[in-house]
């Protein structure tokens, strides 16, 4: 509802809120109706969202501008939201507005704070729906520097081979943890022979790719497959000299792997949803070296274990811990030997994969 909200207040705005150049840019709305009634407004309209979604920009961060005006949808967090105002607020010039739009349970209601300081005059210019629009003038340039690296968070991480500090972003998954799912499947991965291929699917900041390459022999690589731009920017960061693969279909990734790893999402939007297991499953095998394992984890009560038999084949049970599940489905044999498990705790130390070519460089 918060696009259509916010495309009314496109269309019903008085004549003198029409930016100056006629362009506007739109942040992380998914959906297409703000961006439609801007266009017929007779606005150029840049849409960029962190996630790839078709007809968008899907970068670390929003392209320069500048921006006759600048629109953002309500993030999932405020920390987020704090990061994408900052940005909106940087692509216009000053006297110009900023707006922020969403849904009162996606916390709408108290996100004027979210405004960053040099945006004054926030207020509420339509409330409807369970919707609001909030507009803000820039006055002056926002504080922090433009750019995704002033938001980097660095925190400690430990999978069992001693704690290490991570990046992470306003917005990624675990922000600032180990997820104990994730956590879980390290330690539950099978021994990575010399040489391997691991495609990480849903790679996040990249601590299961971080984790396989370290148990894996010399000349293991890892490509890390991740809608999220922001992620990918983390897990360059993290994982370094990996591929990684903007996209959200296990076919976006050039096989054959002989290890496919993932803690996938089991969310579509606020709903539990097994669809991007059951598409991951059944694209496994077109990815898979002959013999190649696919090694899942997620709440045990989910039919993961049907899945990957009616698509992969033999699947067994890894490991369980707390809610959680670790299945192992092997691929149709042919050649090379099985993957053996790996000792629980590994002391191997640093990234060694390292995949010739040209490493990942994010655009911020
Ligand atoms: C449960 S998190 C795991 C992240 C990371 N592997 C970890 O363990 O910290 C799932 C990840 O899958 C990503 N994702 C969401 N939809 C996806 C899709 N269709 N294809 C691939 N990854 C997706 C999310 O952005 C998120 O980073």
């Amino acid at each position: 509802m918060a696009s259509p909200v916010a495309a009314e207040w496109a269309r019903s705005r008085p004549r003198a809120a029409a930016p100056r150049p006629p362009t506007a840019l739109v942040l992380g709305d998914p959906a297409p109706h703000l961006a439609r009634a801007l266009e017929d407004s007779r606005l150029t309209v840049t849409r960029w969202h962190r996630l790839l979604e078709p007809g968008q920009l899907c970068t670390p961060w929003p392209p320069p501008g500048p921006f006759g005006e600048a629109w953002a949808r309500m993030p999932r967090s405020s920390l987020e939201a704090a990061m994408l105002l900052h940005a909106a607020a940087a692509r216009v010039a000053n006297g110009a507005q900023v707006h922020l739009f969403g849904a009162n349970d996606e916390g709408i209601r108290s996100a004027a704070r979210h405004f960053p300081a040099g945006t004054e005059d926030s207020r509420a210019v339509l409330i409807k729906r369970r919707c609001r629009v909030l507009v803000a003038t820039r006055r002056s340039r926002p504080p922090r520097p433009d750019g995704l690296d002033s938001w980097e968070i660095r925190a400690p991480v430990d999978w069992g081979a001693g704690e290490r500090d991570w990046t992470f972003y306003p917005g990624v998954f675990a922000c600032g943890r180990l997820d104990p799912a994730t956590a879980l499947l390290i330690d539950r991965l099978p021994e990575v022979p010399a040489g391997a291929r691991i495609l990480d699917f849903g790679a996040g900041t990249g601590p299961v790719a971080a984790a396989a390459l370290e148990r894996g022999g010399g000349g293991a690589a890892a490509v890390l497959l991740e809608p999220d731009a922001i992620s990918l920017a983390a897990a360059a960061r993290n994982v370094p000299g990996c591929t990684m693969v903007p996209g959200n279909a296990v076919s976006a990734a050039t096989g054959p792997f002989d290890l496919v790893v993932s803690n996938p999402p089991i969310h579509a939007g606020r709903g539990q949803s097994l669809r991007t297991v059951e598409a991951l499953a059944r694209g496994a095998p077109g990815v898979l070296a002959p013999g190649g394992t696919v090694v899942l984890v997620a709440q045990r009560r989910l039919p993961v274990a049907r899945l990957l038999e009616s698509a992969v084949g033999d699947v067994r049970t890894a490991g369980d811990r707390g809610p959680f599940r670790v299945w192992e489905a092997r691929g149709p044999r042919g050649s090379p030997a099985p993957l053996r498990r790996a000792p629980r705790r590994n002391a191997g130390s640093g990234v060694t994969g390292r995949r010739p070519g040209q490493p990942y460089r994010p655009s911020m």
